[in-house]
């Protein structure tokens, strides 16, 4: 389980780099710090067992960048880092995590997502 976590995780940064070549500057300019917090939300929607409250505080009034395991960049003060690593997390990944446009770092390991929608790929 571990490890096909790990490779999910870099699957992902895959995709999303992929996603990022793409679409490029004219993308990322149409998405801001709420599409972020969408996306995390969406996660959070998706996460069916949260056994040590992790996510509990994942609202709209707290800033996307003070969210548990997310790291905003300097620059972009966008989520560039998400560590949802052993927390016990279980449920799946939503396609609205492709969202994140300027997430570098995602580890989602030893928890229990499950894989991607089909449709993200
Ligand atoms: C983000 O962009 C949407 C439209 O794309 C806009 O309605 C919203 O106010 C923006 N949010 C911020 C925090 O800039
Ligand atoms: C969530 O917020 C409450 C109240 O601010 C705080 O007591 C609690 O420690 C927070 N939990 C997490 C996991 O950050
Ligand atoms: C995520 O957090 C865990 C636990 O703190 C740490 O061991 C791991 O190295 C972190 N992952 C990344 C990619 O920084
Ligand atoms: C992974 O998490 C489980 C509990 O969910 C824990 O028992 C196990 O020790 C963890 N594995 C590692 C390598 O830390
Ligand atoms: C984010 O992703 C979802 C699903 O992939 C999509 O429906 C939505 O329009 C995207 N954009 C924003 C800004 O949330």
């Amino acid at each position: 389980m571990e490890r096909s976590c790990f490779l999910l995780s870099i699957t992902f940064l895959l995709v999303l780099h992929l996603q990022y070549s793409s679409i490029g500057t004219v993308g990322a300019a149409q998405t801001n710090i709420t599409t972020d917090q969408s996306a995390l939300l969406a996660l959070k929607a998706h996460v069916t067992n949260d056994p040590h409250n992790i996510l509990v505080n994942l609202s709209t009034t707290t800033s996307v960048c003070n969210w548990a395991g997310a790291v905003c960049g300097a620059r972009h003060l966008r989520v560039a880092s998400l560590n949802l690593s052993y927390m016990d997390l279980t449920g799946t990944i939503p396609p609205y995590l492709g969202n994140l446009s300027f997430l570098v770092e995602l580890d989602l390991r030893n928890n229990s997502f499950r894989g991607l929608k089909s449709t993200f790929f």
